[in-house]
């Protein structure tokens, strides 16, 4: 098991595609990949293998739109993604390792710094607890909050 993992994650490391094409196979294998939680509702904002693929490129492509664009659209807007996926358990997409943005990134040896700005929580409120959200990046240890 270890060895797999640590060959995973030097694959996914020489090349994005490469780490996907691992995942999934580690994913259909069932290889100690935490089961994901089936998302609210029956679909998601595109095909679901496609989805797999190309969500990161979704984010980027859209996030660029919102910020230097001012496009504002919610189709693959971050909070929706966040409304669909939250746990029922932690009520978080990255709370825990099982966590629905976690569980093939930790996989993929993939780190998200989105959080550190972005809600893991549905219409997360400002007082809300910190502890469930991870440290913020070093990189952004000299922006003020
Ligand atoms: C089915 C597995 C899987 C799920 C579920 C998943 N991801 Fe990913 N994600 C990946 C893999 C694998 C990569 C790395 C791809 C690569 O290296 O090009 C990745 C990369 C990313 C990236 C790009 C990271 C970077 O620095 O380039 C973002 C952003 C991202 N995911 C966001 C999310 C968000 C937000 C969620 C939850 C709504 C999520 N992902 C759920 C597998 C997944
Ligand atoms: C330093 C803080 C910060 C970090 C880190 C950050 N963002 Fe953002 N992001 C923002 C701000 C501020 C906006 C603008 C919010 C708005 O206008 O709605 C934004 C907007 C977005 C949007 C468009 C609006 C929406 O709700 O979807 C997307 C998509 C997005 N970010 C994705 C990401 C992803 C994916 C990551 C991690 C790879 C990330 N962001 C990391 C601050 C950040
Ligand atoms: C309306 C609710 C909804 C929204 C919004 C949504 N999803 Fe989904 N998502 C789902 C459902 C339901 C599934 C499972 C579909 C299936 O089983 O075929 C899914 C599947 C996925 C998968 C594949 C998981 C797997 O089993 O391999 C990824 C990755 C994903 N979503 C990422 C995202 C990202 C990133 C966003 C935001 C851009 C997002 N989703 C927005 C409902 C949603």
């Amino acid at each position: 098991m270890a060895s797999v993992r640590s060959n995973l994650r030097r694959i996914a490391l020489l090349g994005g595609l490469a780490g996907l094409i691992m995942v999934s196979a580690a994913v259909k294998a069932g290889v100690d990949l935490p089961k994901l939680e089936h998302g609210k509702g029956e679909h998601c904002v595109e095909d679901t293998q496609y989805m797999r693929r190309h969500h990161m490129e979704l984010l980027f492509h859209h996030r660029n739109e919102t910020m230097h664009q001012g496009i504002r659209t919610t189709k693959y807007s971050l909070t929706q993604c966040v409304e669909c996926h939250a746990s029922s358990k932690t009520g978080s997409v990255a709370a825990s390792k099982e966590d629905f943005c976690v569980a093939c990134h930790d996989y993929a040896g993939v780190k998200l710094d989105c959080w550190d700005c972005h809600a893991t929580k549905p219409m997360q409120r400002k007082t809300a607890p910190t502890a469930a959200r991870p440290t913020p990046s070093p990189m952004l240890a000299g922006v003020s909050k």
